[in-house]
């Protein structure tokens, strides 16, 4: 199971019209994804050059509408998403961005303005399996991009269960570690302070998995969705 296949259920489950992708790199997930309204966000696109002719091309809205925006995403939040989540609200999104904590907590909470009752959020790259895959950025960037990294993004879901009475947050132990985020009562909430995240390092993570990610198996996404599996 990876996020294609989860986020390809859910849009079927919920049928859902509108997805937003944050962290596109070369489009492998977003472009084979159907739906009939999908928005990118990406501060560099690294699509094949026909790709990127097409993103520029004024798609016909309603029908099948993809919207490309090469910036930040806190750029887009701010500049662009109030208009086109007024149209059709936000109901599935990957969050793949910037693999920081802040990064993907502001993702997160910015897309849970924009997201519909029964809507879902899907969070790549919140299970690391070593400390080389929980790096910061600059020691990925100092071993010159080698190898996965997933960065400090697990720190954003143990934020989320500690500060909010609004969502329930689990991660499915697949393709890195897949946060699900939905709207309604927590499962279980944890009592962190920001400040107590803050200092938080691996070895924390390695000594509380299960808890802090609130980890579930993979299969646990079909019972909670009632999808048959
Ligand atoms: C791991 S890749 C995304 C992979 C893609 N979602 C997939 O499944 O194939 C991460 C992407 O996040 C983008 N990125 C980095 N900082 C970002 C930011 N602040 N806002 C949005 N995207 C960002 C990078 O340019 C990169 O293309």
């Amino acid at each position: 199971m990876n996020r294609r296949f989860v986020i390809e259920r859910l849009i079927r489950k919920i049928n859902a019209h509108t997805y937003l992708e944050i962290g596109v790199f070369k489009g492998y997930n977003f472009f084979p994804i159907r739906a009939p309204r999908k928005i990118a966000v990406d501060p560099y696109f690294k699509m094949k050059w026909y790709k990127k002719i097409w993103m520029h091309i004024k798609q016909p809205a309603n029908i099948w509408e993809s919207r490309f925006f090469e910036k930040e995403s806190d750029r887009f939040f701010r500049e662009n998403a109030e208009k086109v989540f007024a149209e059709k609200a936000l109901q599935v999104s990957l969050v793949d961005g910037m693999h920081e904590y802040g990064y993907a907590l502001r993702d997160v909470e910015n897309c849970l303005q924009y997201l519909e009752e029964g809507g879902v959020i899907v969070m790549h790259d919140c299970n690391p399996v070593t400390p080389e895959h929980a790096g910061t950025f600059e020691e990925w960037k100092a071993a010159r991009f080698t190898g996965k990294w997933n960065g400090d993004v697990w720190k954003s879901i143990v934020h989320l269960r500690s500060t909010r009475d609004d969502i329930n947050v689990f991660v499915l132990d697949c393709d890195e570690g897949l946060g699900i985020i939905t709207k309604g009562a927590p499962e279980k909430k944890l009592p962190y302070s920001p400040e107590q995240i803050r200092h938080m390092g691996y070895n924390d993570l390695e000594q509380n998995r299960e808890a802090l990610l609130n980890l579930k198996p993979a299969n646990y996404f079909f019972d909670y969705f009632n999808i048959p599996n």
